[in-house]
């Protein structure tokens, strides 16, 4: 089977390294993939939003299967796109099931109808502004203030006071602080508990449970300091039993792929369920239409299953008999950064060392290959991910590993997991 993935990230190095060790993997193409990713397949510079020229590409090179790994080309319509040419098959979520995490009301009203459990909430724009600063009035703080649409990660901020909350729906909407995507807001009960997520692979009607995670998005040790993408992961979450995730299958997942059938919502892809534990159970925090980055780079290290083949299972209605084979040693990954991330950074330093990691994998991110020699290209650099049987070994060895790896401007948090140790 012929393969053209899409993305440039961490996350597209864990793919591209599992699909690679597929019998099922003929050609590998990554689009545009990073400095690592040619160790896995050949990178083409293709831009994963211009649909056309995808599939120009994809009709010369008898691609058989369009992995998407970031959301954008899914949100825009991918998937819908290739509809009109059936004998390639697209791993992503339809244009409206996409939704769900380009935007948050789309996302709560789905909840609100398929009764799955998530905080409480109004939706406000420019003709009901009013009803925000009334809501901030009767309500006490922490306010979840969040733009409706893709933001980057930075469109959710908790205030903890009125008058902040109510200046950030003013910026949000008045100054369309993140232009068309902060017209639209949701205000948000706020839930405390314990932040987990959960993945699934789904074809909209069957589904199946993958690996568990629990990223850390501060910048720095303590988890304080901006949010980032994802400083570092462990799997499996070690309160994660079996009990939780049973409730999280009865009142979370099944409703979910329930509600994409009822409401005709085509999807071949993976489900990334942000999830609080909070005392009156578990909650959803937001839906991603794919895989987390950098939890893709632990998920996949403790899949045995062959990856090809549950796409296909996916594509061909048989998803419900498929046992995928999970390890039950611990992973972890630690991201290497560039100083100054999630803020303005330096790129363009060579990176040393890789060849003397023999204890873990090195998926790059934000790396670049020139004349053999590999270059910081982005704020995170790369993922460091290790597996033993405890997590304190897992942790030991990516911590280890990281010592080997040297560029200018190397950063990265050194309490990854700790919590739990
Ligand atoms: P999101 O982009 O929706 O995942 O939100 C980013 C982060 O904000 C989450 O990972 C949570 O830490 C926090 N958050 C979002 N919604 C809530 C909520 N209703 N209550 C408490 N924390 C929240
Ligand atoms: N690590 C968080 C995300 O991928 O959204």
């Amino acid at each position: 089977m012929n393969i053209l993935l899409l993305g440039s990230g961490g996350r597209e190095s864990a793919l591209a390294w599992k699909m690679k060790q597929s019998k099922k993997c003929g050609a590998l193409f990554i689009a545009p993939g990073n400095g690592g990713t040619p160790q896995f397949g050949e990178n083409i510079n293709l831009n994963p939003l211009d649909f056309e020229k995808i599939k120009d590409f994809s009709e010369n090179n008898q691609i058989d299967l369009i992995v998407c790994g970031p959301e954008l080309p899914a949100v825009n319509g991918i998937w819908d796109y290739f509809q009109s040419h059936p004998t390639i098959k697209v791993v992503a979520p339809s244009k409206i099931a996409a939704n769900l995490e380009g935007s948050k009301f789309f996302a709560k009203q789905f909840m609100e109808k398929h009764q799955i459990p998530t905080a409480s909430y109004i939706q406000v724009d420019a003709h009901n502004i009013e009803i925000g600063f009334e809501w901030f009035e009767k309500n006490q703080p922490p306010f979840v203030i969040k733009a409706d649409g893709l933001a980057e990660g930075k469109g959710v901020v908790i205030s903890d006071s009125k008058e902040d909350a109510k200046a950030t729906l003013e910026s949000f909407i008045l100054n369309q602080k993140f232009g068309a995507s902060s017209q639209n807001v949701v205000l948000e009960e706020f839930l405390e508990g314990i932040e987990f997520s959960i993945f699934v692979y789904t074809n909209g009607n069957e589904y199946v449970m993958l690996p568990n995670a629990k990223d850390y998005k501060r910048r720095f040790e303590g988890n304080i300091g901006l949010n980032t993408g994802g400083m570092g992961c462990i799997s499996p979450v070690p309160f994660v039993d079996k009990a939780l995730l049973e409730k999280v299958k009865n009142q979370i997942i099944e409703p979910t792929i329930k509600g994409l059938q009822k409401d005709k919502m085509p999807y071949f892809g993976f489900i990334y369920f942000g999830l609080i534990l909070t005392k009156e159970g578990p909650k959803v925090i937001e839906y991603n239409c794919r895989l987390g980055d950098p939890e893709t780079q632990v998920i996949l290290p403790r899949i045995h299953s062959d990856i090809i083949e549950l796409f296909e299972r996916g594509f061909e209605n048989t998803l419900s008999q498929y046992q995928v084979e999970i390890s039950e040693d611990f992973a972890t990954t630690v991201i290497l950064a560039s100083d100054g991330y999630p803020e303005n950074y330096v790129k363009g330093f060579e990176i040393k060392g890789m060849e003397n990691v023999n204890e873990s994998i090195v998926f790059h991110a934000g790396t670049k290959l020139e004349n053999n020699l590999v270059f910081t290209n982005g704020g995170r650099v790369m993922a460091i991910t290790s597996m033993a049987n405890s997590l304190n070994e897992a942790l030991e060895k990516s911590y280890q590993s990281i010592n080997q790896i040297h560029y200018k401007g190397k950063v990265f948090r050194n309490d990854i997991g700790f919590e739990f140790l």
